[in-house]
């Protein structure tokens, strides 16, 4: 199994700091929120990564290389902990461009090659999972007892219409039908759509017959999802664990704050702020 991680974006909800700074490199703790989707792609056992970028995203390319100045230091003075801290990942990393920002869909061609003649997981990067078993994985269960494309989804009980809400079947499992961003009221449920999906070759084939009848515009990873669940071909797996999302100032503060309060070192920051600023005691 690959992994791909669609990294290509504006970031516009975090404008000025993007006009410089990859959204994806903004750190969570001292780590930046794309190394928490590699970290979850490696301990799910995948090996081979392609990240999907831009002509403005050139940083996360020299994130994932060595750092060997920094290398050849920390063995000098014998800092194996500070060496630890700048290893690259354990998986191999391919940076493939989106030349224009034109959807998910087109995205996604860019590494039709890459995912040929296996299921891949593909990530969202503002979508952080915490917990146990790796997300990715949890996909790849649902993918080997079914055989389908498998969606993550969780369970939101309050307002879904800024998700791509499924509306289960009977059996628990399958897709019977999905809509992107529903209006208030009519969402056919409130399972929504979280960002990983285990697409089988098949979904890039049916994206690729799309594309060549695609006019112009953006075009949508949605074109090739809704012919699979229309043919049945698509289960979802209730995500086990916390998911964290970093699309939006809110829920990246919120990722900040419950990063720090598994953090011994920072927790203390924010029982004092607690204290002082919130009154909590
Ligand atoms: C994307 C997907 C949507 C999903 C959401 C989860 O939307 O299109 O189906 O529910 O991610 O974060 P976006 O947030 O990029 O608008």
């Amino acid at each position: 199994m690959k992994g791909i991680i669609v990294a290509a974006g504006y970031g516009t909800r975090f404008l000025p700091v993007t006009k410089t700074v990859p959204k994806e490199l903004l750190p969570v703790g001292t780590r930046p929120a794309i190394a928490f989707i590699v970290d979850e792609f490696v301990a799910s056992g995948i090996e081979e990564i392609a990240i999907i970028t831009s002509r403005r995203k050139k940083a996360l390319d020299d994130y994932f290389d060595r750092e060997v100045e920094l290398e050849e230091l920390f063995m000098r003075e014998g800092k194996a902990d500070k060496l630890a801290l700048i290893a690259p990942p354990k998986a191999h990393i391919t940076f493939v461009r989106q030349a224009q920002m034109r959807g998910t869909g087109h995205a996604l061609l860019q590494v039709r090659a890459f995912a040929a003649g296996q299921p891949c997981v593909v990530a969202y990067p503002d979508d952080l999972h915490v917990g146990s078993p790796p997300l990715a994985a949890q996909l790849a269960e649902v993918y080997g007892r079914t055989g389908k494309t498998v969606m993550a989804t969780i369970h939101e009980p309050g307002d879904v219409s800024r998700y791509g809400v499924i509306d289960p079947a009977g059996d628990g499992i399958t897709v019977k039908g999905f809509v992107e961003k529903p209006a208030k009221g009519r969402e056919p449920s409130h399972e929504v759509s979280i960002g990983r999906y285990l697409y089988t070759p098949e979904f890039f084939d049916l994206l690729d017959e799309g594309w060549k009848k695609h006019g112009g515009g953006e075009y949508f990873h949605t074109y090739a999802l809704d012919r699979l669940i229309a043919a049945g071909k698509v289960a979802f797996c209730r995500t086990v664990g916390e998911r964290l999302d970093t699309g939006e100032p809110a829920g990246y503060l919120d990722a900040i704050l419950r990063n720090a309060a598994e953090d011994p070192g920072l927790r203390p920051v924010l029982e004092r702020f607690a204290r002082e600023k919130l009154g909590l005691h």
